[in-house]
């Protein structure tokens, strides 16, 4: 299949929106950007063209598409509401939260992988936006990489990825957090973190009685015998580097980084780059760096591969409110181990 490209800001947007929406009306696959990453858009109504989806990513069949509405209220074509649901989309839609709501009869188990809720999501770029409307119905879409690769962050990723499996690329340049959405199952007064993203625990704190992160959000391992969301059994988000989390600050993490050997990197501040012996240095700025690394993870996943990395180190973030999104890539790219430096 011959992939159509194109790029926002370089002629008639509106042009690439109308063409782009017709291809998911009619039933075919176009990327587009969002604000957190690039998704893989198919009509969502439509059953016999979301398992091309499936096929494209190479994703397994039991793990659940999103789906993206032009306006909050428009979840009710397709999911049972509350006022909960409208109190949270007050506060935080459009933006980088899913919340995942019974579903109506609209929307075929395709999209959902058999199960009866759905995940909605409003995004607030622009271009998602647009290619929604113009569809003129609701896109389900998962993050637009090879299933087990990171999430694409640029229309570059996108097309290494999916240059010649999908109809369309609309490329819209880098995302703006670079780490995909919040997802909350919510219950009442009360909601379940599934995925932590840009809007934290403490911010949902302000419209919810009671907000619980999910266990293995921290710790893949703890998945249980049936995880609350299925897409966090599988291992994501990784690099083909061996990822190292490593548990020591300051000069000890230093220390620990330049007594490897090999294709080794780092993932460091721009002010200490120096300090590492490494030859591959992937620093981001001093100030905000946890916004900073979460817009830039996945793209320097992508980059050590191409730099033919061999180990890849981080120093094991925080876990609390945006940090908590960090952590849980990082923890998932390193397999579930962190790293402890022998103390000498
Ligand atoms: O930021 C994002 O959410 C991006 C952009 C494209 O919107 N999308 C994205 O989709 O990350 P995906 O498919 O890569 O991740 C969706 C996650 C998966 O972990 C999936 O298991 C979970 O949401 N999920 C979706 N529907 C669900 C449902 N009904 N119940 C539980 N978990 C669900
Ligand atoms: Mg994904």
């Amino acid at each position: 299949m011959k992939t159509k490209y194109y790029k926002l800001g370089s002629g008639d947007d509106r042009e690439i929106f109308r063409e782009c929406g017709k291809i998911i009306r009619r039933g075919g696959l176009v990327a587009f950007p969002t604000e957190t990453v690039y998704g893989l858009g198919v009509n969502a109504y439509s059953g016999e063209s979301v398992p091309k989806v499936f096929e494209a990513k190479g994703r397994p069949s039991d793990n659940p598409l999103i789906v993206h509405v032009a306006y909050p209220d428009d979840a009710e074509a397709v999911a049972y509401t509350n006022e909960k649901y409208y109190e949270l989309a007050e506060r935080f839609m459009p933006g980088p939260l899913t919340v995942i709501l019974p579903k109506k009869d609209t929307v075929p188990y395709e999209v959902t992988a058999g199960l009866d809720s759905v995940g909605i999501r409003c995004p607030s770029h622009k271009a998602a936006h647009e290619l929604i409307l113009d569809a003129g119905v609701p896109i389900a879409a998962p993050s637009a990489n090879v299933s087990g690769r990171p999430s694409p962050t640029t229309g570059e990723h996108v097309m290494r990825d999916m240059n010649g499996k999908i109809d369309a690329v609309i490329d819209g340049g880098e995302c703006y957090f670079g780490v995909e959405s919040t997802v909350i199952a919510l219950h009442g007064n009360s909601a379940e973190i599934l995925r932590p993203g840009a809007v934290t625990r403490e911010d949902l704190l302000e419209v919810l009685d009671n907000v619980t992160v999910n266990p293995a959000v921290k710790d893949p391992s703890a998945s249980g015998a049936r995880p609350a969301s299925p897409g966090m059994k599988y291992k994501h988000y990784a690099p083909r580097a061996e990822f190292r989390l490593v548990d020591a600050e300051g000069d000890a993490f230093i220390e620990y980084v330049n007594s490897l050997d090999g294709d080794v990197g780092v993932i460091c501040l721009d002010g200490e780059a120096e300090k590492f012996s490494c030859p591959f240095k992937y620093h981001v700025k001093d100030g905000d760096s946890v916004r900073e690394l979460c817009h830039k993870l996945f793209g320097t996943f992508r980059e050590a591969d191409d730099d033919g990395v061999k180990t890849l180190c981080a120093r094991l973030p925080g876990d609390g409110g945006e940090e908590l999104a960090l952590y849980n890539r990082m923890i998932r790219a390193a397999g579930g181990r962190i790293t402890v430096p022998d103390k000498r």
